[in-house]
């Protein structure tokens, strides 16, 4: 049999070597915020108060700053007033939010570099930075490659957090390296031909920021995002990254298929498998990786009362990469005359047993003993869960528990149960189902 060649790759991607792979994978295992980082941010806070942070009156507001922050945070968009104008809600943010979204961007960057997204060299766009987030992300995780180099820009408008972002890169990226990371420029991202940028960018990042724009429909949110879809290169790659609670995610959604419908391609999570449009107002999809282990100051501020209010480590996000040149992570389609049924018609499937292919969309949503995952085939227009008892997981079907997020999956043997408290349908997988890889 002849070899059948890999498909060519333009010569600017960047590949991942076993050697970085092997660096990459040493970093998540830690799990740890770099430890020059975590310093710079305790340097940058106790110069920012005029005393060692760790003294109790400090640590007192810093409580007091994360709380509010996360009192703010569950309500509703248009009625939140993060703005953060005071010194204390960055140096709340510093402590609580920033070790996990910068954990969270790397987690990100390798995703992209595995799905050949990522160039030899960049120009990377970030709107909203907040305190450099993704830039200080990108610094890092380009320390861990061997030919990459990066320009980074971003915008943002809070000067406490330009004023965070300038202290932390200067202490922790170092000058004349492989990545630049350009001063971020003061600017409103809702007027972003204002902002002095590239005209061209391989990546532009949007980073726990939509969620802040306020009350903007879905359609008015894509035209802000394709208004930095412009400065997209034909090859670039647009990524919004959202929290997973509930509310957000499913915006994300909504937002996804408004940019599809302005022409961009949603490269990935969805892999639409049956060439069909969806219908996402309940689409609630989110990734989990490792939690990461708690900071020197998450520890600290958990040293009083309510500790857990203070320690963040879990890793939640929802995501969509999107593209102008109609890449995507997964080319897969069902085949024409399969027997696999489209969730659109699972409705009249109740208590029947069925074949189905679809994509694996969350991670476990259940409990230990029932174990519960979202599953798509871009067809349904009602959320369906692929639900297994823990002590019907056999060989033959744990890919459902298994296999990563994203995954196309072909069930065969499945039970349609209608859930009329959730409206929803769970498919009841049990130890005489088999589950196979579809793509
Ligand atoms: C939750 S923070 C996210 C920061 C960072 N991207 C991250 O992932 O951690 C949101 C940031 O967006 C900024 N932001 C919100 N609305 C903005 C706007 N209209 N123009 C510029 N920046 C904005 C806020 O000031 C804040 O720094």
């Amino acid at each position: 049999m002849t070899a059948v060649p890999a498909p060519a790759q333009p010569p600017s991607v960047y590949r991942l070597s076993p050697a970085e792979e092997q660096r990459l994978s040493g970093f998540f295992a830690a799990g740890k915020l770099p430890p020059a980082l975590e310093q710079a941010i305790g340097e940058y806070m106790t110069k920012k108060v005029g005393r060692d942070w760790h003294d109790p009156v400090i640590l007192e507001r810093l409580r007091r700053a994360i709380v509010a922050q996360k009192d703010d945070y569950w309500k509703p968009a248009g009625k939140r007033s993060l703005q953060y104008t005071k010194a204390y809600s960055v140096l709340g943010y510093l402590a609580y939010h920033f070790p996990v979204y910068f954990m969270q961007t790397e987690h990100l960057l390798a995703m992209l570099a595995r799905d050949g997204l990522l160039k030899k060299h960049m120009t990377v766009i970030d709107a909203g930075t907040g305190p450099g987030v993704v830039p200080l992300a990108i610094a890092d995780f380009w320390s861990r490659l061997d030919g990459a180099t990066a320009d980074v820009f971003s915008l943002e408008r809070s000067e406490e957090h330009i004023e965070a972002f300038l202290a932390l890169r200067d202490r922790f990226v170092p000058k004349g390296g492989r990545v630049s990371i350009k001063p971020p420029v003061k600017a409103d991202i809702t007027l972003p031909e204002s902002a002095r940028m590239p005209q061209q960018a391989d990546l532009v990042i949007f980073s726990n920021v939509v969620n802040e724009l306020g009350d903007r429909t879905p359609e008015q949110r894509a035209d802000l995002v394709m208004r930095f879809a412009d400065r997209l290169a034909p090859d670039g790659t647009l990524l919004i990254v959202e929290p997973a609670e509930e509310a957000t995610s499913t915006q994300l959604r909504l937002l996804s298929l408004a940019l599809k419908k302005k022409g961009l391609t949603i490269h990935s999570p969805c892999s639409y498998i049956r060439g069909t449009n969806c219908t996402p107002d309940r689409c609630w999809s989110f990734v989990t990786a490792p939690p990461i282990r708690p900071t020197a100051a998450m520890e600290i501020l958990a040293s009083g009362n309510e500790p857990f209010r203070y320690v963040n480590t879990d890793i939640k996000y929802s995501y969509v990469v999107l593209r102008k040149d109609r890449k995507t992570r997964e080319d897969y389609r069902v085949p024409h005359g399969s027997r696999a049924l489209r969730l659109s018609q699972i409705r009249k499937h109740a208590e029947r047993r069925v074949n189905i292919i679809a994509a694996k969309m969350s991670e476990n949503l259940g409990d230990r003993q029932n174990l519960m995952f979202r599953i798509c085939d871009g067809t349904a227009d009602i959320p369906v869960y692929a639900v297994i008892p823990s002590f019907h997981i056999t060989p033959q079907n744990d890919l459902v528990v298994s296999a990563p997020y994203g995954a196309i999956l072909r069930f065969e043997g499945v039970l349609v149960r209608h859930n009329p408290k959730h409206n929803a349908y769970n498919v009841l997988v049990s130890r005489n189902t088999a589950i196979t890889k579809a793509a």
